[in-house]
Parts: C-alpha cells; structure tokens; sequence
C-alpha cells in the first residue's frame, strides 16, 4: 500500500547544490540504514555518508536533555566533518526532540522522521493502531501531539519497545536472534476490543523495517506496517532539486562513521558494503558519564 507521509513528518528548509550534493545521514546505530537505502535510489547522484552514533546507542534510554546535548554534540563534529548539504536525522526518538536545536544551531536543512501518525489514522478501517517505537519516542510531547492533532477519532496503542532496536541491530551484525524474543516485543501492538482490532502498525523507530520481513511473519494477524522511509527520501530529492550531470562513478565507496567502532563485526561490514558503504571509519565521542 502506497501511503503519503509527508504530512507526518517535519522537515527543515531547501537547498539546492549545483555540484554534486552530499547527504549525511545519522542515526544512532543501523536504523537509519533504512532511510539511507531509499535516499540512495531516489538521488543517485548525490555522495552519501551515513553516521551512527553507536557511543551513545540506544538513544532510547537517554533523557530528553542527555539526548539533546549529545546529537549537538555529535552533530558538531559530523558536520565539520563531511560538511554536508542536508542532514538526514534518520532516527524518530531523536527527531521527535532535537530538531529545533539543530536547526538553531546550523544553517544546513535537516529533514527528520517522526511517526507516522496521520497516514495510519487515515488508512485505518478498525481505528485501532498501533506505533511501535522506542519507550523514548513513545514518551515524548511531540508524539502525543500528533496523536491529538491527526488520530483523535482512533485508539492509538503507543508500544515503547526496550529490545527491538537492539534485537535489529544484533541480526545485522550477524548474530542468531530468537524469533520469541521479536515476538514478545511486538505482541502489545496487536489489540482486540468490541470486536475490532489493529491493522496498522507504525515502524516508528528506523531500525524496525531492519527486522519487517520476520516481523510480518510473526504477527499474530496481518496489519499495514508503515515504514516512513520512502517518503522521507522523496522529501530528500525534493529539497536538494533535480540532479545534475553529477558524476556517479565514487558509487560504492561511501563512508560509513561511527562514533565507537566496537560492535564492527565482519557481518555488518558486508551489509554496510551491500548499502554502498565500503569506507568503515570511526570519529571518536565518547559518551560522558
Ligand atoms: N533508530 C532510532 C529511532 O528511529 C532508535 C534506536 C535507539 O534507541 O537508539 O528511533
């Protein structure tokens, strides 16, 4: 099903490169691979880096303040870094809160995801649906707005998954993950009541489409699952404005930053490859404390 999530997500203001434009992509672990996989076939043209801040994953368990001061903090060096055209903050439980700071802070656009909130209560036919996210998006003011704004009509189950994003990021890396433990984390967004039940659920967290496949086999019955990333790279291509003659040859040796490095395993080091991310590289920020 083909849904139209723009209005769900907040994005910052345009700029169109001449020259080849560069993507940043950031996430604080793999989810935003997600987002950088549609970006990547909606703009071919552009040079991507993708960043993840895995010294401070998962951001799910940071306070609302740790988590703002970090992304700034990360932020800092990144853009010194790759110095690129457009930020993409490929992770909900950071845009839901750091986006105004960014924007305060840098002039460059970042384009955010937040959960996909209006498309689910537009596309519901039970009204029951279920956004499935970190226990910090799940949390946050910015999300219960959206619920009062778009899907007053609708029961919205929020699912604070704690597991789920590790459980992703384990499975790209190569190792076994039970599908119990998938299961048990999914279970609470399948809701029966009066005799309706969910049909759609809301990947509100970027690693989840990571993990759709056995996602869908798990589920108790069938639902929608709204992952947000086609529309976020649509929103991409729209911001940076047609593509130029740029040259596409540096293809496949994008750089791939982490603010730790240790969880590099051989595993994830193909599937980074798989993404076009064949530079693996480590910017070191510890996380304080
Ligand atoms: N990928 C991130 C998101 O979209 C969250 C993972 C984490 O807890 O760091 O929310």
């Amino acid at each position: 099903m083909q849904v139209d999530l723009l209005a769900g997500t907040t994005y910052g203001a345009a700029v169109i490169p001449k020259r080849r434009p560069t993507i940043l992509a950031f996430d604080s672990g793999l989810g935003g691979l997600t987002v950088l996989g549609e970006a990547v076939r909606a703009r071919p043209d552009a040079r991507i880096v993708y960043a993840a801040d895995d010294a401070g994953f998962p951001y799910g368990r940071l306070s609302e303040a740790e988590l703002v001061g970090r992304v700034l903090q990360v932020m800092e060096r990144l853009v010194a870094r790759s110095h690129p055209d457009l930020v993409i903050i490929a992770c909900n439980t950071a845009s839901t809160l750091v986006l105004p700071a960014l924007r305060a802070r840098f002039t460059i656009p970042f384009v955010g995801t937040v959960p996909a909130i209006k498309p689910a209560a537009e596309i519901t036919r039970s009204g029951l649906i279920s956004v499935l996210a970190t226990p910090g998006t799940v949390a946050r003011d910015y999300t219960r707005g959206l619920i009062e704004t778009y899907a007053a009509a609708c029961d919205v189950t929020l699912v604070g998954s704690t597991r789920l994003a590790s459980l992703a990021e384990a499975a790209l890396k190569g190792e076994a993950v039970d599908d119990e433990a998938i299961r048990a984390e999914l279970a609470p967004c399948f809701v029966e009541r009066d005799g309706a039940r969910t049909d759609v659920v809301t990947l509100s967290c970027t690693h989840y489409p990571l993990l759709l496949e056995r996602m869908r086999r798990l589920a108790p019955w069938p639902v929608t699952w709204i992952d947000p990333a086609p529309a976020i790279a649509r929103r991409v291509a729209q911001l940076l404005g047609p593509a130029g003659d740029h040259a596409i040859d540096a293809a496949g040796d994008a750089p791939a930053i982490f603010t730790s490095g240790a969880g590099i395993t051989g595993p994830l080091r193909i599937a980074l490859a798989g993404y076009g991310l064949t530079q693996v590289m480590v910017e070191p920020v510890p996380l304080a404390n």
